[in-house]
């Protein structure tokens, strides 16, 4: 395990088994459909890479980053779109992929936005939920695993862009997010929560 964390949330074996289960199900929901999935960068690409590997209807792919935190590190409520799908999505089945649904501010407003440009169905999956967070409403209909409010950390996850490429998720240690524990990613300030 990484020394920056303190303990494992979710081992690779749960994690895989998981994606494959997910999968499994999209499958069977979107049966002679085609499917548009939608990656939320940067934190959804390992999850979605795996898990388009095992869904078996046709699928393509596009990406949207979106910064739901102003300077301040607590949720603002206001969601920046700083990159958009390359493609138009009338008419076609759209399935949002995210890491992680925190307090749902980034969610609720990604799906107000795509419902305008008039997609054939929306939905959303999701590889974590911490409900206890949750500030708004999300239809969240594929859910990999309900956490805990621990910062994690891992298979995609980040805190100041490392740890993403750890291949568990982990509860990462107070003392390296409250910069108790001085290193260079610490010491260039928080990106997202906490
Ligand atoms: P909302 O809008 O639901 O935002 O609050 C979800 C986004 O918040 C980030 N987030 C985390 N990132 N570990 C992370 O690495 C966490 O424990 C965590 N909780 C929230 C993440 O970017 C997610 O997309
Ligand atoms: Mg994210």
């Amino acid at each position: 395990m990484h020394p920056d964390c303190e303990r494992i949330l979710l081992t690779e074996e749960e994690i895989r088994l998981k994606v494959k289960e997910l999968a499994a199900q999209i499958s069977r929901d979107y049966a002679d459909k085609e499917l548009l999935v939608v990656g939320i960068l940067k934190g959804s690409v390992i999850f979605l890479a795996d898990l388009v590997r095992n869904i078996s209807v046709p699928t393509c792919f596009d990406f949207m980053a979106v910064s739901s935190y102003g300077a301040s590190s607590k949720s603002s409520g206001v969601v920046r779109i700083l990159k958009d799908l390359d493609q138009g999505i009338e008419g076609r089945h759209v399935l949002i992929v995210e890491d992680i649904v925190d307090t749902g501010l980034t969610l609720s407003y990604l799906v107000e936005n795509l419902k305008t440009r008039g997609p054939a169905s929306l939905k959303i999956c999701t590889l974590l939920d911490k409900p206890s967070r949750r500030v708004v409403d999300v239809d969240v209909h594929y859910n990999g695993f309900k956490i805990e409010d621990h910062f994690v950390v891992g298979y995609g996850l980040d805190f100041n862009g490392l740890y993403r490429n750890q291949p568990c998720i982990m509860v990462l240690k107070p003392d390296v997010y409250k910069g108790g524990k001085k290193h260079d990613s610490a010491r260039a300030g928080i990106g997202n929560r906490p």
